[in-house]
């Protein structure tokens, strides 16, 4: 199970000034996080609520197609290239880094028992690009195009370039080579898809991109690459009964949400750094920051008053940035909560031998780096402690698919929890969508003529 250990953000540590008295507060929250977690579970099934994702885990129609595909497929292809972006690539980063066996790309096929790499591409640098497209054979290689809106400028310009080139090495065969996974309905991929007789995976209504990592977003390039996805929805369905738990002193999601709330608004805690102590678990971090960041951000609360709300997420690792943020977080403004990721026990022990023991680092002799990493997680938590800082530490038993999929899942609860207890709209997105619109009309969509003549003008006098 998972465990979330939040002494060190209470009083009794860190002290008034800068902890909580967190007997008292979660008392006092009592009432509200129960409704809030009742609400949330009475409006997931309605349509326009956003919070279809909270369903994701019972999907089995989803999970027998996406199995009957990927076994259909997975032999014929050397690659997986998804192209994609926010939460069309970010969840299916996480969770196969976290998964598959570290550095993947670089076995051979016989080590990957035949599976194929998987690549993520998103981002539109064009050497990036270019550089990946000269190291894959296109031929080999299946793409899978990714974005609900089906319009993404950065998504839809990298699939243009790709199925051009798989077009002309292909002919009419290239289509064998694509899959999409985008709206139901409604959007350009759709449309393409249809006119093109391109096989489709669908992003469900009612379920954001932030959101989507259970959906045939993260399902299908996982189980392509071989990721066991029952024991992924198994993970997801155990910690959503957890989660329904509306005693806030039984469930970790609002325990977290509440204490990040109450360190934000009456600390003055707004920043919220995720530190895993494990590099597998390092883009759960990138996931992490989009989700909080995408969804807690509002300039107007649910009332329509203006708030400009929002703690702002950071990335960072241990132990790696113990070695270049751990200064800043201990001696810098105590304006941060921390939130550490322990790993329980790892698949892997290795020893130090014990030599060079007439020196300085002879003491590390005979330990194991599991020791280390885990003294380095706990001794970071005291020292940020010792100079009054909050800390909580969420331990997962190991790094699994079940593991994995439940912290992933307790973190969207975690977030939409978060949303309520600040009264904003978590689940739409404004900000990103004038960015897309800008970009749309500087790149002479149509319709976005009288936006672009404005934006040309200020792009000249910025
Ligand atoms: O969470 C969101 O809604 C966004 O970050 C989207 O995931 C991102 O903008 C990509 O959008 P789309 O999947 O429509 O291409």
């Amino acid at each position: 199970m998972l465990e979330l250990n939040y002494r060190n953000v209470d009083e009794a540590i860190i002290g008034h000034e800068n902890g909580l008295n967190i007997k008292q507060e979660f008392e006092n929250y009592k009432g509200t996080i129960a409704r809030i977690i009742a609400d949330l579970n009475k409006r997931k099934d309605k349509p326009g609520q956003w919070l279809q994702w909270m369903n994701l885990g019972y999907n089995e129609e989803t999970l027998w197609y996406v199995k009957e595909y990927a076994a259909m497929v997975q032999d014929r292809f050397e690659n997986i290239l998804v192209l994609g972006i926010g939460g069309s690539a970010l969840g299916g980063l996480a969770v196969t880094e976290a998964l598959l066996k570290p550095y993947w790309n670089l076995l051979t096929s016989e080590q990957r028992e035949g599976l194929p790499r998987i690549f993520f591409l998103d981002n539109i640098d064009p050497d990036t690009m270019t550089g990946l497209l000269e190291i894959l054979d296109l031929k080999k290689t299946l793409v899978n195009v990714i974005t609900k809106s089906g319009s993404t400028a950065e998504t839809m310009s990298q699939f243009m370039i790709v199925k051009n080139i798989l077009e002309a090495e292909l002919g009419d065969d290239y289509r064998k080579n694509i899959v999409a996974t985008t709206d139901k309905r409604t959007g350009v991929l759709r449309q393409i898809a249809e006119q093109e007789g391109y096989k489709t995976f669908v992003v469900p209504d009612d379920v954001g991109g932030r959101f989507s990592v259970f959906s045939a977003v993260g399902l299908l390039p996982f189980a392509l690459v071989g990721i066991d996805i029952d024991e992924i929805t198994n993970g997801i369905k155990d910690m959503d009964l957890l989660l329904k738990n509306t005693d806030i002193n039984e469930n970790i999601a609002a325990q977290n949400a509440l204490i990040h709330y109450l360190m934000d608004t009456q600390k003055g805690k707004n920043l919220s750094v995720m530190m895993p102590y494990s590099s597998r678990l390092k883009y759960v971090s990138d996931w992490y920051v989009q989700l909080w960041a995408e969804s807690l951000g509002k300039n107007k609360d649910k009332a329509g008053n203006d708030v400009q709300i929002g703690p702002t997420p950071i990335k960072a690792l241990g132990a790696t940035d113990q070695h270049s943020q751990i200064q800043l977080y201990n001696e810098g403004p105590n304006n941060k909560i921390i939130n550490f990721i322990r790993v329980k026990e790892f698949d892997n022990t290795m020893e130090i031998p014990p030599i060079f023991e007439y020196t300085g680092i002879g003491y590390l002799g005979g330990k194991t780096i599991n020791q280390l990493i885990n003294a380095e997680a706990d001794s970071t938590r005291v020292a940020l402690a010792d100079y009054q800082r909050p800390t909580v530490t969420i331990t997962i038993p190991k790094v699994n698919g079940y593991y994995v999929a439940q912290l992933l899942y307790m973190l969207e609860v975690q977030t939409a929890i978060a949303g309520e207890l600040y009264n904003i709209d978590t689940f739409s997105q404004p900000g990103v969508e004038q960015a897309k619109n800008y970009t749309y009309a500087l790149m002479g969509r149509v319709g976005y003529e009288e936006s672009a003549q404005v934006l040309q003008s200020k792009i000249a006098t910025a």
